[in-house]
C-alpha cells in the first residue's frame, strides 16, 4: 500500500491488506453516530483547550484546532460535509477533516484520548440533551393534563374496576392519575440525568493516560458535575442508557394506557370524548370510518421502545472489561428511544387539547351501572346495618332496578323501603351522582373539590 493510500485508513501502519467492502459497512457506525456531530467537536474543543492549559499542545495548534472545528460545524451544518465511510464513524471523519483544513495540530488533538473515552463522553452529552428536551415536554405534557382537569374538574364520569362501572369519578380526577404517572417518570428521568452526567474523558483506551491531563477541568467545560472515577468502568459500561430506556419504557407504558382509553371512548359504544379530526384518519375503503390512529400508533409504539431496553441490557450482560466493539451497538436503541418517546410526547401535548369531552353520554353510562350502589350501602350502614347485611340489601335492591330497566335513584321511596326500613327521605341525596362524587371528599379523592385542589398543589409544583 502506498503511502497515499494507507493514510485512508487511521490504523494502516500496522494492516497488511485493506478493509473488504462488506466487513467496511459491517463496522462503519457512521450511518448512526453522525447526529452526534455536535457533541464531538464540543467535547474535542473542550479536550484541545485542556490539553493548551497543561501544556501538551501550544497556544497555536489550540487556535488552529479553534480554528478549523469552526470550519467542520459550518460545513456539516451546510450539508457540504463529505462523509466517509472508509473513515468509520463521526469521530474519525471530524478528526480526518480537521488535519486536511489545519494539519499538524488536527493530528495532535488524539493526544492523550482515545475513541473509546471519546464516544463514551459523546453519548452522555447526547443523552443529557435529550433529557433535557423530554423534561420540557413532560412538564407542557402535564399542564395541558392540568389545563383539561380543570375544565372537566365536576364532570362525572363512570369509574370502572375490571371496565366494569364501579363508582362515580370526575374526569378531572381521572385525568390527574396521569398527571401523577407523568410526574413520576419526570422524577425518573431527573434521575437517571444525574448518573448520565459524568465525564468518561480521560480514560483513554481503558487505563487513563501517561500526560497530565487535567479531567476536572473538561468536566467543568462541558457542565458536567463529576468525573467517572474508574477509567475502566468510564469506556465500558453504557448503565446510564439503559437506566434512560427503562424511564423511557415506563414513559411510554403509561401514555399506551391513556391511548387505549381514548380508543376506548372514541368508541360510539362509549361515546365519552372526541378527538380532534387532525389525530383521525379515515379508510381507504369504508367512509364512515373516523379512527384514532395517533393513539394506537402511540400504543403500538410502546413496543419497540421495551424491545430497546432489552436490546441494551442484553447488548451488556456478556462483556468483559474494558470496551469492546459491542458496544457499537448501544446507538441505534438508544437513539430509537429517545426519538420515540421525544415525539410521543410532542403529540400529546398537541393532542391533548384536541379532547372534548361528551359529558352527557359519560352520564348515561354512570346510569346505567348503577354505579351508586356502595353509596346506598354505606348509608344503610351509616344508620347501623352491618357492612355486609347492607351490601346483601343493596344486591337485592340493584337486581330489582334492574328488572324494571331503572336507576336506582329513580326507584320509589316505597319500593326502597321494601329492602330495608331504614330507608328514608333523605336517601336520595346519596343516590344521586353530585351526593356520591360530594361525598368522597378528602385528599386523593374525586370529590370536585378535591380534584380543584389538587389541581391547584399541582400547578404550584
Ligand atoms: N464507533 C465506535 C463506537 O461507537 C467508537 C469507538 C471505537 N473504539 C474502538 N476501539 N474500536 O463504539
Amino acid at each position: 500500500m502506498s503511502q497515499s493510500d494507507s493514510s485512508q485508513y487511521t490504523w494502516a501502519g500496522r494492516f497488511s491488506e485493506p478493509m473488504s467492502d462488506l466487513v467496511k459497512r459491517y463496522t462503519a457506525s457512521l450511518s448512526f453516530d453522525q447526529r452526534m456531530w455536535r457533541q464531538d467537536i464540543r467535547a474535542s474543543l473542550a479536550h484541545a483547550t485542556m490539553l493548551a492549559k497543561q501544556g501538551i499542545i501550544t497556544a497555536d495548534d489550540l487556535t488552529d484546532i479553534e480554528r478549523g472545528m469552526a470550519q467542520v460545524a459550518h460545513e456539516i451544518e451546510a450539508g457540504h460535509f463529505i462523509w466517509s465511510l472508509d473513515l468509520e464513524d463521526v469521530h474519525l471523519n471530524i478528526e480526518k477533516r480537521l488535519t486536511t483544513l489545519v494539519g499538524d495540530a488536527g493530528k495532535r488533538l488524539h493526544t492523550g484520548r482515545s475513541r473509546n473515552d471519546q464516544v463514551a463522553t459523546d453519548i452522555r452529552l447526547y443523552l443529557r440533551d435529550a433529557i433535557d428536551d423530554i423534561a420540557i415536554l413532560l412538564d407542557e405534557f402535564q399542564s395541558r393534563l392540568l389545563d383539561l382537569a380543570t375544565r372537566e374538574a365536576a364532570t362525572p364520569l363512570p369509574g370502572f374496576t375490571h371496565l366494569q362501572v364501579a363508582q362515580p369519578i370526575t374526569f378531572g380526577h381521572h385525568l390527574l392519575a396521569y398527571f401523577e404517572m407523568s410526574r413520576r417518570d419526570g422524577e425518573r428521568f431527573a434521575d437517571c440525568r444525574r448518573r448520565t452526567n459524568r465525564l468518561p474523558l480521560g480514560a483513554a483506551a481503558l487505563a487513563g493516560t501517561t500526560y497530565p491531563i487535567d479531567r476536572q477541568m473538561v468536566a467543568e467545560l462541558l457542565g458536567f458535575d463529576g468525573v467517572c472515577e474508574n477509567s475502566l468502568d468510564a469506556v465500558s459500561d453504557r448503565d446510564f442508557a439503559i437506566e434512560f430506556c427503562a424511564a423511557s419504557a415506563l414513559t411510554m407504558m403509561h401514555l399506551s394506557r391513556l391511548s387505549e382509553e381514548l380508543v376506548l371512548w372514541m368508541n360510539p359504544r362509549f361515546g365519552f370524548i372526541k378527538l380532534a379530526d387532525r389525530f383521525c384518519t379515515g379508510s381507504s375503503i369504508m367512509p364512515q370510518k373516523k379512527n384514532p390512529d395517533v393513539p394506537e400508533l402511540a400504543r403500538g409504539k410502546t413496543g419497540r421502545v421495551y424491545g430497546d431496553l432489552m436490546a441494551l441490557l442484553t447488548l451488556m450482560k456478556g462483556q468483559p472489561l474494558a470496551y469492546n466493539k459491542d458496544n457499537q451497538e448501544d446507538k441505534e436503541p438508544l437513539f430509537d428511544a429517545i426519538d420515540t418517546v421525544t415525539d410521543t410526547l410532542r403529540i400529546f401535548v398537541e393532542m391533548i387539547p384536541g379532547i372534548t369531552a361528551h359529558a352527557e353520554n359519560m352520564r348515561d353510562a354512570l346510569r346505567q351501572g348503577f354505579a351508586t350502589a356502595t353509596d346506598l350501602a354505606d348509608y344503610l350502614t351509616r344508620k347501623g346495618l352491618p357492612f355486609r347485611d347492607a351490601h346483601e340489601t343493596v344486591g337485592l335492591a340493584v337486581r330489582r332496578a334492574e328488572q324494571l330497566g331503572l336507576d336506582l335513584a329513580q326507584l320509589s321511596l316505597a319500593e326502597l323501603q321494601q329492602f330495608s326500613p331504614l330507608i328514608g327521605e333523605d336517601v336520595f341525596a346519596v343516590l344521586t351522582v353530585e351526593g356520591a362524587l360530594a361525598a368522597r371528599n378528602h385528599l386523593g379523592a374525586t370529590a370536585p373539590k378535591q380534584v380543584v385542589a389538587a389541581i391547584a398543589r399541582a400547578r404550584r409544583r
